[in-house]
Formats: structure tokens, sequence, C-alpha cells
């Protein structure tokens, strides 16, 4: 059962960034085969917070390669904001797991798929572009 399919067009061009956002992929995959069937609650909320430290861990690369590849400040800060909005949102559905609420891990798988295949096509790939190219899509 898998949530995302990897598909091309969700390249950057930055082979690091890609090779995160592939693994991540794998990772959004596994948590979502866990949701449907292990309602061990212990379980997958360890699984949430594993993957949450690999999405910190990318959002960290992220950000060090968009300073040393002198990304447009402004720029910057606003893709950041984007990582700031996702946390704070996943954070909410963690709670609320953690509160038996049984619509969350649904709601969560939902905005998790939503949520990255936007920023991968919008965000990361203009980061990626940008770094790559010097210059905006
Ligand atoms: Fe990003």
């Amino acid at each position: 059962m898998m949530l995302l399919v990897w598909k091309d067009e969700y390249c950057t061009g930055m082979e690091r960034i890609d090779h995160r956002h592939r693994m991540l992929v794998d990772q959004l995959n596994s948590l979502y085969a866990r949701l449907g069937h292990d309602t061990a609650q212990e379980r997958v909320t360890d699984l949430l917070a594993r993957f949450c430290r690999y999405v910190d861990v990318h959002f960290a690369t992220e950000e060090h390669l968009a300073r040393e590849g002198g990304f447009p400040r402004r720029e910057l800060e606003v893709h950041l904001a984007e990582h700031r909005a996702y946390r704070m949102r996943v954070e909410g559905y963690r709670v609320a797991l953690h509160n038996g609420d049984a619509l969350a891990s649904v709601q969560l798988m939902a905005f998790i798929h939503y949520w990255w295949v936007t920023h991968i096509l919008g965000a990361n790939r203009a980061l990626g572009h940008f770094l790559c190219h010097g210059e905006h899509v």
C-alpha cells in the first residue's frame, strides 16, 4: 500500500535533495502502511517521531544549501515559513493522535501527502533550479 509514488517530475535537479526526497517518500509509505494496520498507538507515534526527525534533517540541509548557494533571503524566508507551517500542522495532528482522535491519522496522511507534493513541485523545485542554474525558473 503506497501513499505516494515517486515521479520524475519531483526531481529538483539537486542530487542530494532528490536522494533525500526519495527516502522521504519511502518512509512516508511505510508510515502510511503502518497507520493502516498497526493500531498500537505507541508504535505509530514512534514512526511518526522518526519521520519528523528525518524531515528536520532534510529541512536543515535545504536551508544550508540555500544559504550557501546565495538563494535570495526574502524567498528563503518564505520557503522556511512553509517548513515551519508544516511542522506546526504535523505537531497538531501528533497531539490529536496522542489524545486518541480517531480521524487524526487519516487527516495527517492526507495533509502530509498534499503538502509534500505541493512543496516539492513548488518551493523545492524553484530552489533546486536556482541552485543549479543561478536563476529563477
Ligand atoms: Fe523545502
